[in-house]
């Protein structure tokens, strides 16, 4: 039986192009790649039916050859391949997906099959972040490596900070002056209230859309849910938080300015109630998480991805 050709999802394919030459070979070298693992990991793999749902990774569902569920993931190089694998190897399946085989060198490994991502199950805003406070109350247990440091000069907010400066002017202003200098306001506070001491290994990006149900009960998947796709760098919980409130643009849509204010206000508070991370904290890294994403977007041409991230930080500013 001749295997279908590989199917590579539209996002991806737009992030794979933003990158020039190097993402144009890894689109073009992608289906040799999945047949050197699949003899390597002696799996089959799903190539048709790429799962949805990311922008930087083709993964797809696989079957070893004796008969047990398996996902691919081959990451674009843009990626930071060896944080995540370090990551997902310290944790042993702790909070996160279980790793099985993996291969720094070719962007590739080979995880634990999941169910469907919490974005994609109905549940209520309040619901989904509730479960994600429990999930990551466990995750931040995750041992740091020997070696993994909380240098202020490699500090996130500071990193975002220039980040959001840089490509606001690029991209051609694409959102109010205020709610730039907002962003680089709370960019400048996360950074001078940087303490090293607070630090965990931070999943770096919790989004409804890296949870993703456990298909049984297991040990370290508690919340009925674990993370795929951390990024596993040390910061100050409060930013994983800011990730969660980033969110909920659906939620805000034809809300105006004070009712838009108050639904994050009380998602704010409710993150903090559940974690015991200071609120003004989370309200500040989630700002900027929302303005810096938004711009992120943009850049790699995904404009209807991005633009509601700036359209409701306009609401919130
Ligand atoms: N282990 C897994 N089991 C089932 N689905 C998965 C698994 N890993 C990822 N997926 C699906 O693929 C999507 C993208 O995976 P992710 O690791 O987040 O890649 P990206 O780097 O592109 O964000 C997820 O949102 C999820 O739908
Ligand atoms: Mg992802």
């Amino acid at each position: 039986m001749t295997k279908p050709a590989v199917e590579v999802r539209p996002l991806v394919r737009q992030k794979a192009r933003s990158l020039g030459a190097l993402g144009e070979q890894w689109l073009a070298e992608l289906p040799r790649r999945i047949s050197d693992v699949e003899r390597r990991w002696s799996v089959d793999v799903d190539v048709g039916r790429p799962l949805p749902g990311g922008t930087s990774s083709y993964v797809a569902r696989a079957r070893t050859r004796d008969g047990r569920d398996a996902v691919l993931k081959l990451s674009l190089p843009s990626t930071d391949f060896a944080s995540q694998v370090r990551t997902l190897s310290l944790a042993k399946g702790q909070g996160y997906v279980r790793l099985l085989a993996y291969d720094v060198e070719r962007h590739a490994m080979l995880q634990e099959a999941l169910g469907p991502s919490m974005d994609r199950l109905g549940l209520a805003p309040r619901a989904q972040i509730e479960t994600l406070c429990a999930m990551l109350r466990r995750a931040w247990q995750a041992p740091r490596a020997a070696g993994l440091t909380a240098d202020p000069a490699q500090e996130k907010a500071r990193a975002l900070g220039e980040m959001v400066g840089r490509l606001w002017e690029s991209l051609g202003r694409p959102c109010s002056e205020r709610v730039v200098n907002q962003a680089l306001t709370f960019a400048g506070r996360r950074a001078a209230e940087f303490d090293p001491d607070r630090c965990v290994v931070v999943h770096g990006d919790p989004h409804p859309g890296n949870a993703l149900r456990v298909t049984a009960p297991r040990a370290g998947a508690g919340a009925g849910f674990v993370f795929v796709d951390p990024d596993g760098f040390l910061a100050d919980p409060a930013y994983d938080l800011g990730v969660v409130l980033r969110d909920w643009c659906g939620e805000l849509r034809g809300r105006d300015g004070a009712a838009a204010r108050g639904l994050v206000r009380s998602y704010c508070a409710l993150l903090a109630d559940r974690t015991g991370v200071d609120q003004r904290a989370i309200w500040e890294w989630g700002f900027l998480e929302r303005v810096s994403t938004g711009l992120y977007v943009l850049d790699f041409g995904a404009e209807e991805l991005g633009r509601p991230f700036l359209d409701t930080a306009e609401l919130l500013v």
